[in-house]
């Protein structure tokens, strides 16, 4: 297991952080703990790891104790956090499984002080739209990615990796009205693909030109 430095797209996400020396940071959908551990080697004081499965803060658990963090099952759908606990909340391709955004998001933004920053990954909308995802081979051999009932919101089933994960599908114009409702200001917006030098370091990438991989937002709660 590589961790945070396997995924290419980890440098573009680490830039939005805000230095987190002495932050209280909580991580929504913490999975394996990658992004706690890190967070503390860059002096965060205190880290909250929460996720919804049992097993993943096992393996979190065990790739290490520290005192300065702490692992939660939580249910980020009906997920209750005390009042300006947080400097920081930060989450990676968690946010699409969760179908009630507009409370998590409000939960979030009460639970962090103010200035507090919240940065964030999904999967591309391009991603979780399409009824089947995959590429199309089209008569001169081109592949695409069909977008399929982009404006169609709500639960997508697909079966890549396990059988019947189900994600929110949500259009980027959605997820942006939802963070302005909670009350946040939106500070930066990438759609993110790997560049010509990642294409060159990794070739297996290249098909990844074809449409953004992510979508990194990073909002705050006003001071
Ligand atoms: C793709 S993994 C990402 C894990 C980690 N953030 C990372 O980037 O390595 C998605 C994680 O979200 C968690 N998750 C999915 N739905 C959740 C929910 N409703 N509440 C809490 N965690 C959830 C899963 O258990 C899983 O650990």
């Amino acid at each position: 297991m590589r961790g945070l430095d396997g995924a290419p797209e980890w440098p573009s996400l680490r830039a939005l952080l805000p230095d987190l020396a002495g932050k209280r940071v909580v991580d929504l959908g913490c999975g394996f703990g990658w992004f706690c551990r890190w967070a503390r080697t860059q002096g965060a004081a205190h880290v909250l790891g929460l996720d919804v499965s049992a097993k993943m803060l096992g393996r979190a658990r065990a790739m290490g104790a520290d005192p300065g963090i702490e692992y939660e099952r939580a249910d980020l759908e009906t997920l209750a956090l005390p009042p300006a606990t947080f400097d920081v909340a930060y989450s990676s391709l968690a946010f699409h499984y969760v179908e009630n955004f507009a409370a998590l998001l409000a939960t979030v933004h009460r639970a962090l002080v103010p200035g507090g920053k919240l940065v964030f990954s999904v999967e591309h909308p391009i991603y979780t739209a399409p009824a089947h995802p995959g590429w199309v081979v089209d008569a001169e051999g081109r592949r695409t990615w069909p977008i399929d009932g982009y404006r169609v919101e709500g639960p997508r089933r697909t079966d890549w990796l396990a059988k019947g994960v189900v994600k929110q599908h949500r259009s980027i114009g959605t997820t942006l009205n939802l963070l302005i409702g909670a009350g946040f200001t939106i500070a930066y917006v990438d759609e993110w693909a790997p560049s010509e030098a990642m294409i060159q370091a990794r070739p297996e990438l290249a098909e990844e030109r074809e449409r953004p991989m992510f979508l990194f937002v990073t909002v705050g709660r006003s001071a």
